[in-house]
C-alpha cells in the first residue's frame, strides 16, 4: 500500500475519447459493481477507494473481466480534504476528463433504537454520507464542467424519502433509526439544491434498492447487479425517469401536499406584505433539459 495518490492503469490508453467515471468507495458491493458496469460499456472508469492497495487490486479485477476496458484507481477518502483535492488533482493531470461522479461511498452506521442514539452516532454517518459528497462535488466539479454531458450522480436510498418510509406497503417502512435515514433525506435535499445551482448538469440521486452488501450484513434481497442498475442509468442514458429513481422508475422525495398549495398567482400565493412568497432563481427557466 502507498501513502499517496495512485493510479493503476490498466490500458495503454492515457487520454480517452470515450465517457469517463469516477465512482467513490468502489471497492466493494455496489460501487465495485458500477464500476465494472460502466467499463463493461466502454467507459474510463476511476475506482475510488479509501485505501490504495484494494482500489489497485479492484481496478486489475475489472480490468481482467473486461480487458478492454480503461480502469483506474484513485485514492480517495471522502471525509478527508486533503484527500478528495489529491484524488481530483490526479484524475485532471491523468487527461482523462470526467463525464459522470458518482457519489457512492456510504456507511450504515450503527442501527440502533432512536432512545439508545446518541449524538456521535451521526458523527461518522453525516460525514460520508452528507459531507463526503458535497466535499467530492466541489472538488470535481470544475471537471464535470468541462464536459460535454456532466451527470452528477449521488447514491441515496428509499429510507431518505419521507414518502416512501411513511409507506406501510414498502420495506423501507420497517427500518426505524435516526442516522442513515436522515443522512439519506439530508442527501436527497442537496442533490436537489445541486440540481437548481448546477444548470447544465444532470444531477441525480438514485436508490439502489435493498441489496446484499456488507453494509447490510448481506439481507438485501437484490444482487449487486440489480443494485448497480439504477447508478448505471443516472450515468449513461440519455434520459432518467426524473430526479429520484430506483431500477422501476421514478420515486417520490416526499409526501405529496394535504391541500392545495398557493400557486402564487392569486390572494394566497402572496405573503402578508403583499409580496411573493416563492423565488425562483432566474437561471432555472433557462436550464436545459437533460
Ligand atoms: N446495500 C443496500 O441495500 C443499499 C440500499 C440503498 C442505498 N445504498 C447505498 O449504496 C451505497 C453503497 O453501499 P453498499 O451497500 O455497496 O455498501 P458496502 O458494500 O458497505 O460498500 C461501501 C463502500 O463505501 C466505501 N467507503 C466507506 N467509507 C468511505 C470513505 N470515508 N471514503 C471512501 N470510501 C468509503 C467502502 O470502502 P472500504 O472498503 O474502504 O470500507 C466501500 O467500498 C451507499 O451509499 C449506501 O448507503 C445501499
Amino acid at each position: 500500500m502507498t501513502d499517496t495518490n495512485s493510479t493503476t492503469n490498466t490500458t495503454s490508453t492515457s487520454s480517452t475519447t470515450t465517457p469517463t467515471a469516477l465512482v467513490t468507495g468502489a471497492t466493494r458491493g455496489i460501487g465495485r459493481e458500477t464500476a465494472a458496469r460502466l467499463a463493461a460499456l466502454g467507459w474510463t472508469v476511476w475506482v475510488g477507494a479509501r485505501d490504495s492497495e484494494a482500489g489497485e487490486k479492484t481496478a486489475a479485477e475489472i480490468a481482467a473481466e473486461h480487458p478492454s476496458a480503461d480502469v483506474r484507481s484513485v485514492l480517495l477518502d471522502v471525509t478527508d480534504d486533503g484527500s478528495v483535492a489529491a484524488a481530483a488533482d490526479t484524475v485532471r493531470a491523468a487527461g482523462t476528463g470526467l463525464d459522470a461522479l458518482v457519489n457512492n461511498a456510504g456507511v450504515a452506521g450503527r442501527l440502533v433504537a432512536p432512545e439508545e442514539t446518541t449524538a456521535a452516532d451521526f458523527v461518522q454517518v453525516y460525514g460520508t454520507n452528507v459531507l463526503g459528497p458535497v466535499r467530492v462535488t466541489n472538488a470535481f466539479l470544475p471537471l464535470l464542467r468541462d464536459s460535454a454531458a456532466p451527470r452528477l450522480v449521488m447514491v441515496s436510498s428509499g429510507v431518505g424519502s419521507f414518502a416512501v418510509t411513511t409507506d406501510p406497503d414498502r420495506v423501507e417502512s420497517t427500518l426505524v433509526g435516526l442516522p442513515y435515514p436522515s443522512s439519506k433525506a439530508a442527501l436527497n435535499m442537496i442533490t436537489t439544491m445541486y440540481a437548481k445551482a448546477l444548470p447544465g448538469v444532470r444531477v441525480s440521486a438514485v436508490d439502489p434498492g435493498y441489496t446484499a452488501t456488507d453494509l447490510n450484513g448481506h439481507s438485501g434481497p437484490q444482487s449487486v447487479a440489480e443494485g448497480a442498475e439504477a447508478i448505471v442509468t443516472a450515468c449513461s442514458a440519455e434520459t432518467v425517469p426524473g430526479p429520484f429513481f430506483d431500477r422501476h422508475g421514478v420515486l417520490p422525495l416526499v409526501t405529496r401536499p394535504l391541500r392545495p398549495r398557493p400557486t402564487g398567482r392569486g390572494p394566497g400565493g402572496r405573503g402578508p406584505g403583499g409580496t411573493a412568497r416563492s423565488f425562483k432563481p432566474a437561471h432555472q427557466s433557462r436550464r436545459p433539459k437533460l
